[in-house]
């Protein structure tokens, strides 16, 4: 059965997530890379899928997917860059992802793509670019079970938050309180120690990072604050 996403008290409380991108990994040690994630206290894997059309970037496939599930036991977020993203939600699901979140400029259809994620047991996601309003996924929010918004240019890490989603954060928090809904709020890119707690008092109950994770000095410490 899917796992269960968010239990809040007031339905802003922050659940105080956080996530490793496994871009930034060493992956000719992704195996133990995973086993750092969780000992640093780490909730869940990000898995970064591009394919080079939607986003410029080529990463991460179905396979490597598949060998994250099978090595860790954290819930592993699968994050389509890609177009048609239909196309691939078996495939994923199949690979063993707990989630699988798709971008919303990429298709037409949402309500079909949530519902063959559902289909198939796993928590369905959308994402949205930096410059996609939130409102533009208002009409399936209560659909969802995670909501992502992208805070770099959408595929490669390393770079620095983009101020204006700070705003798109806030929006959807309010949407989500207003409507008494309770999807999880996840924020992607250019997430530090020195920018987390801010993101998280705007609602964000789950920070994804890559590079501030895997590039850290003292990986278990950076969690340790991201999580305060
Ligand atoms: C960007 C990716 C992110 C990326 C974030 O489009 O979706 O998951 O790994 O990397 P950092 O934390 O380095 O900005
Ligand atoms: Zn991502």
């Amino acid at each position: 059965m899917p796992i269960l996403i968010t239990e809040r008290n007031d339905g802003v409380t922050s659940m105080n997530k956080v996530s490793a991108s496994i871009l930034s990994a060493n992956w000719l040690r992704l195996g133990e890379e995973l086993r750092r994630a969780e000992e640093a206290g780490c909730d869940c894997i990000h898995v970064d899928v591009t394919d080079g059309h939607f986003v410029s970037n080529l990463t991460m496939g179905m396979d490597i997917t598949r060998a994250v599930c099978k090595a860790t036991s954290l819930r592993v977020d699968a994050h389509l860059m890609i177009s048609e993203p239909g196309r691939f939600i078996p495939a994923f699901a199949d690979a063993g992802a707990d989630s699988i979140t798709f971008h919303a400029e990429a298709t037409a259809h949402p309500f079909e793509l949530i519902k063959e994620i559902k289909k198939r047991e796993k928590l369905a996601g959308v994402a949205l670019d930096p410059a996609t309003p939130v409102e533009a996924i208002e009409h399936y929010l209560d659909q969802l079970d995670l909501v992502l918004l992208v805070s770099v240019c959408v595929g490669f890490g390393g770079q620095k938050f983009i101020g204006a989603v700070d705003e798109k954060i806030r929006r959807l928090a309010k949407m989500r309180r207003d409507r008494n809904l309770n999807f999880e709020i996840q924020v992607d890119g250019g997430i530090n120690t020195e920018n987390g707690s801010q993101k998280r008092a705007l609602g964000v109950d789950n920070l994804v990072g890559g590079s501030m994770i895997f590039l850290a000095e003292d990986m278990k410490e950076t969690v340790r604050k991201l999580k305060a």
